[in-house]
């Protein structure tokens, strides 16, 4: 379908189906998709397992040298890998979930996990969602769509999500730390969640995931 190099920035707030769009489109077009959420969120869980204070930045540059992240395809699943352990289910966690955004507002983390990104698109046509992608990891993206729903929608679909995978929490847990992750990604001084001039805007409160990556493709095939 695409015949050149393809890099599409998926950028948008907290669980508002990013991930779920940019896997049904990698799917579609045959080409790979990176979550660059499930980095940070690898970072995040190493400074938890390793009870290290991510306000002290001597701590978070020695972490960042032993940190390793990588994907692989496990059952036809992206799967993340932290220092080769599969950590996918784990990065999920609400325990991991109340601190990714402190971490990921860290600039030494930021300038790691950027470069790690930028590398990965250097070669092949990929598929990036995150909260930078359209601004920051790839200005000059193909495409760059910003998605963004009603927040207690974003909240009743992300509860789902997590018990969907057995991880039980509240309507209001999961509403409020989807409000201070929007709060803090919005307001961080580096490479904060900006909706470029140049990005295709869809909010999809009342879109199913169908319908969306059905005006997508749309858009893409244009
Ligand atoms: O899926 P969800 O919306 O919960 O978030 P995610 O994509 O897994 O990202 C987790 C957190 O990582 C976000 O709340 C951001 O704080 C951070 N993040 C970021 O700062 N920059 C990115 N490119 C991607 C994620």
């Amino acid at each position: 379908m695409l015949n050149k190099k393809t890099i599409i920035a998926i950028d948008g707030y907290s669980s508002c189906g990013k991930s779920t769009l940019a896997k049904d489109l990698a799917k579609s077009i045959n080409i790979a998709y990176v979550d660059s959420g499930a980095m940070y969120r690898a970072v995040a869980l190493y400074f938890i397992d390793n009870s290290l204070k991510f306000t002290d930045s001597s701590e978070v540059n020695i972490a960042l040298a032993k940190i390793n992240i990588h994907f692989d395809i496990i059952d036809g699943v992206n799967t993340t890998f932290l220092n080769n352990n599969n950590v996918e289910k784990e990065i999920r966690s609400p325990k991991v979930a109340s601190i990714v955004s402190e971490v990921a507002a860290i600039p030494e983390v930021r300038t790691k996990l950027v470069a790690l990104q930028r590398e990965m698109g250097e070669t092949n046509s990929l598929i990036m969602d995150g909260r930078d992608i359209g601004s920051n990891v790839f200005p000059n993206a193909d495409f760059k769509f910003f998605i963004t729903a009603d927040p207690k929608v974003r909240a009743e679909r992300r509860l789902l999500e997590l018990r969907g995978k057995g991880i039980e929490s509240s309507f209001e847990d999961v509403f409020n730390n989807l409000k201070h992750r929007d709060h803090i990604d919005t307001t961080r001084k580096t490479n904060p969640l900006i909706q470029t001039k140049d990005a295709i805007v869809i909010d999809n409160t009342e879109l199913t995931k169908e319908a969306q990556l059905a005006l997508i493709l749309s858009i893409i095939n244009k």
